[in-house]
């Protein structure tokens, strides 16, 4: 159903707006990383070989199948380790520096805020990390631990040759080594090569990252809980998200409640927030890498 209510398009009362606020939220999704190579999750990229992304992103994906889930995820590690933060990135980093209000929601696992130097205190992880790696068991052993290595263990590296995420592998004749790509031969890996918990020894490694089915991190469920009870929030913008999965999405009309106006960035002119748009909102239509410098300008400035 069409909404009767047009967002505003107009760039200079955005601007304004912007210049009055103090208390700022941005709800990140993929779309923030796609100028930086990385695949959004519906959509075109969607799929990783055969399967829809988010069926494996379950816990009973991993535990019908650690090695497919893991290589998975090890291909996610190894694409954003070798992605760069784009400019949009490094523009919200810049607000955060610029406006102590501001917070920004991230659903990326991929890094590149926190590789843009984004400030930590205003960045809530909501689907935490790729580079988070924990104990199956968080009950009884609790292990968890930050690692960057690429492979995770050496079953996990990729197929030997040319780096996928080369220049070089853009060409469609090395294409062959991504094994996102269903020509691809999967290297067999066998559970006993996956890595296993160093403290506990009994149980495998999983991701970091908060899977369909699983809550969100206490710590950071507090932060956003915290920063809604400051009172009134001037904006929140909504960045490269469909804003389809709960409960980030469902801080949008959060923020709607405590007074913010919406403003969507996106590359799909049919993405509206939930519940629709309401008067006042805008939506900027394109690549948030280009979209948020100019957006921010005003705030952050042309040189940082
Ligand atoms: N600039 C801005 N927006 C873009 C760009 C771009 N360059 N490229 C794509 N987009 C938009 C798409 O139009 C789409 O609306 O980004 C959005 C990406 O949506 P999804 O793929 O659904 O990703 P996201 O909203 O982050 O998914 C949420 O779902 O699978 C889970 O846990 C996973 O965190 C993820 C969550």
């Amino acid at each position: 159903m069409l909404s009767a209510v047009s967002p505003n398009t107009d760039l200079a009362s955005f601007h304004d707006h912007l210049k009055k606020s103090t208390r700022v939220l941005a709800l990140l999704g993929a779309g923030l990383s796609a100028s930086s190579g990385l695949p959004t999750f519906r959509g075109k990229g969607g799929l990783w070989r055969t399967h829809d992304a988010m069926s494996l992103a379950t816990p009973e994906a991993f535990d019908d199948d650690p090695a497919l889930v893991w290589q998975f995820y090890g291909h996610r590690r190894h694409m954003s380790l070798n992605a760069q933060p784009n400019p949009a990135h490094y523009a919200l980093a810049r607000l955060a520096e610029k406006m102590p209000g501001f917070q920004a929601l991230s659903q990326n696992v991929d890094g590149l805020s926190p590789r843009a130097n984004h400030p930590p205190g205003q960045l809530q992880l909501l689907h935490g990390s790729l580079f988070d790696v924990k104990c199956v068991d968080q009950t009884k052993c609790g292990y968890i631990e930050i690692n960057y290595e690429d492979p995770l263990v050496p079953a996990l590296a990729m197929p030997t040759g040319i780096d996928p995420t080369s220049d070089e592998a853009r060409d469609a004749a090395v294409k062959s080594h991504d094994i996102s790509d269903i020509n691809t031969a999967l290297p067999k890996v066998e559970t006993k090569d996956l890595p296993f918990c160093p403290k506990c020894s009994q149980h495998l490694l999983r991701p970091g990252v908060v899977w369909f089915g699983e809550a969100l991190p206490t710590k950071v469920l507090d932060n956003v809980d915290a920063y809604m009870r400051g009172g009134k929030i001037d904006l929140i913008m909504v960045i490269g998200t469909g804003a389809k999965v709960y409960p980030a999405s469902s801080f949008i009309g959060d923020a709607r409640e405590l007074g913010a106006k919406v403003c969507v960035v996106n590359m799909d002119a049919n993405d509206r927030p939930p519940g629709g748009w309401q008067e006042g909102d805008w939506f900027f239509e394109g690549d948030a890498a280009e979209l948020l410098p100019k957006m921010l300008e005003p705030v952050i400035g042309k040189r940082y």
